[in-house]
C-alpha cells in the first residue's frame, strides 16, 4: 500500500502536524507539496494552512488535482477549532475533495500560531476596519501562539493511526 503525506506550510505549524501523522505511518512518503512527483498512491493525506476559510493556495491547487482517490485531510488555522469558522473550513475542504469523487477517510485540524508579521499588519488597521484587532481577536491570537502543542501533535498521531485502521 503506497501512502503519501503531503503538506503546505508557511510558518511550520502544518509541517509539525504532517510529521506527527508520519509517526503513525512511518512507511508513508512525507513530502512538501512542492516536492511531489506524482499522485500514484493508494491513500493521500493532504494538509494545508487556512487562508480565507479554506486551504491556502498551494494545498488548494493540489486538492483540485486529486480525483477518485482515498484521501484524508489536515489543516491548522488561527481560529478556535470549535468555532463556526473552523466548521466552514471543514465544509469547504470536504466539498472540494468530494466534488472530485474522492473517498474521504477523515480530517484533523488544530489551531496554529499566527505569523507575527500578519499580526503586526492587522494591528495597524483603523478601529472601524472589519479586521481591526478587537480584544476578543487579540485573545485568540494569544491563545493560538502555543499551538500546535504537544497534545495537538499526539492527537495528530492518533488521527494517523485511526485513518490507517479504517483503511486496512
Ligand atoms: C495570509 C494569512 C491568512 C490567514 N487566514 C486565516 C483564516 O482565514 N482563518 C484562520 O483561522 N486562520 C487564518 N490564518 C492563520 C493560519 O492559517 C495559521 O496561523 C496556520 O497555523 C499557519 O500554518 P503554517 O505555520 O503551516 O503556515 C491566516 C494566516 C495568514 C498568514
Amino acid at each position: 500500500m503506497k501512502i503519501l503525506i503531503t503538506y503546505s506550510s508557511k510558518t511550520g505549524n502544518t509541517e509539525k502536524i504532517a510529521k506527527a501523522i508520519h509517526k503513525a505511518v512511518p512507511n508513508a512518503n512525507l513530502l512538501p507539496i512542492s516536492e511531489i512527483i506524482d499522485l500514484n498512491y493508494d491513500l493521500i493525506f493532504i494538509g494545508g494552512w487556512i487562508d480565507r476559510a479554506t486551504f491556502d493556495q498551494t494545498s488548494l491547487t493540489l486538492a483540485k488535482q486529486i480525483f477518485d482517490k482515498n484521501v484524508a485531510y489536515f489543516f491548522t488555522l488561527g481560529a478556535y477549532p470549535h468555532s463556526e469558522h473552523a466548521k466552514d473550513c471543514v465544509n469547504n475542504i470536504e466539498t472540494l475533495l468530494k466534488n472530485n469523487n474522492n473517498n474521504i477517510f477523515g480530517g484533523y485540524f488544530c489551531q496554529g500560531a499566527i505569523d507575527p508579521k500578519l499580526i503586526s499588519w492587522l494591528s495597524t488597521l483603523p478601529l472601524d476596519h472589519k479586521m481591526a484587532p478587537s480584544e476578543e481577536r487579540r485573545q485568540r491570537w494569544d491563545d493560538a501562539k502555543s499551538h500546535p502543542n504537544q497534545i495537538d501533535l499526539e492527537n495528530a498521531t492518533q488521527f494517523g493511526l485511526n485513518i490507517i485502521s479504517k483503511y486496512q
